[in-house]
């Protein structure tokens, strides 16, 4: 049932043909010519959709190249052992560039005190107050830690070594919010243990979990202080940080406990 061209041009009588096939039934419209529905061909098939991830992970480094932390921990060992004297010592921390703390940092916070001292203080990493002035140990925590040692008899000033202190700490540079990564604290073990080696005193006290972590490859100060141990070839003496005696009055008696430990060692 076709409809004829001439008529496709003339919009009524297209409609009147139309009208008049419905009457006689039509309901839907098909070809011309007969269609075999067996004989089509066969769909084309379109690939499967291909799923991105979410996100492209970062390149992997060659399977060889050793991974940034090992690096890292490289360029510390060899720097720290090239260092002949403590201003070497200091330069080659000046020149290291794989701390991220160096980069937020005003100052490198070496020492203070007697290179003769016979005790050593490890503290952790330097605050605002050190990071200003490039000392370590002089905001409210390192006027505590200067009252504590001067009740033995101990000072960063004293000329003398018998009853001098020697500080330094762990982190040179202060890190802005949060504390170094056992990562991190690997790495500046080289400096510390060079460090260390150069001052070469009777005994070193470790201050907080960072020291502990870096001279007795542990953590748990509130477990371990006033327990000796032996770090970097030295008597290790493990007591709570002073900033902890601030908030915490009732650790002051263990910690005066500790302080009488290292004077009966140094006797
Ligand atoms: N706390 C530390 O551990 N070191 C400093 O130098 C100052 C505060």
């Amino acid at each position: 049932m076709g409809i004829e061209t001439d008529i496709a041009a003339d919009w009524h009588a297209a409609l009147a043909a139309l009208a008049w096939q419905v009457d006689l039934g039509v309901g839907e419209i098909i070809g011309e010519d007969p269609l075999d529905r067996y004989d089509l061909p066969e769909p084309v098939k379109l690939p499967d959709p291909v799923v991105l991830p979410a996100k492209t992970p970062p390149p992997r480094p060659a399977p060889d190249a050793p991974p940034s932390a090992e690096l890292a921990l490289l360029a510390a060992t060899q720097a720290a052992a090239g260092a002949n004297s403590l201003e070497d010592l200091r330069e080659a921390l000046a020149r290291f560039e794989y701390c991220d703390f160096k980069r937020g940092a005003r100052n490198l916070v070496f020492a203070d005190g007697n290179p003769k001292a016979r005790v050593l203080i490890l503290g952790e990493a330097p605050g605002v107050e050190e990071d200003r002035e490039g000392r370590p140990f002089v905001g409210r925590a390192g006027q505590m830690l200067d009252r504590m040692f001067a009740a033995i008899g101990l000072s960063r000033q004293s000329p003398d070594p018998a009853t001098a202190l020697y500080i330094t700490n762990v982190l040179p540079w202060r890190p802005p919010n949060r504390d170094p990564s056992p990562d991190e604290i690997a790495m500046m073990r080289p400096f510390v243990a060079r460090h260390i080696a150069l001052v070469d005193p009777d005994v070193v006290v470790v201050l907080g979990n960072t020291p502990l972590q870096a001279a007795l490859n542990t953590t748990g100060i509130l477990r371990h202080r006033g327990t000796w141990g032996e770090g970097f070839g030295k008597p290790v003496l493990p007591m709570v940080h002073p900033a902890y005696l601030l908030r915490v009055a009732a650790a002051k008696r263990e910690a005066w406990a500790d302080l009488l430990a290292l004077q009966a060692r140094l006797r």
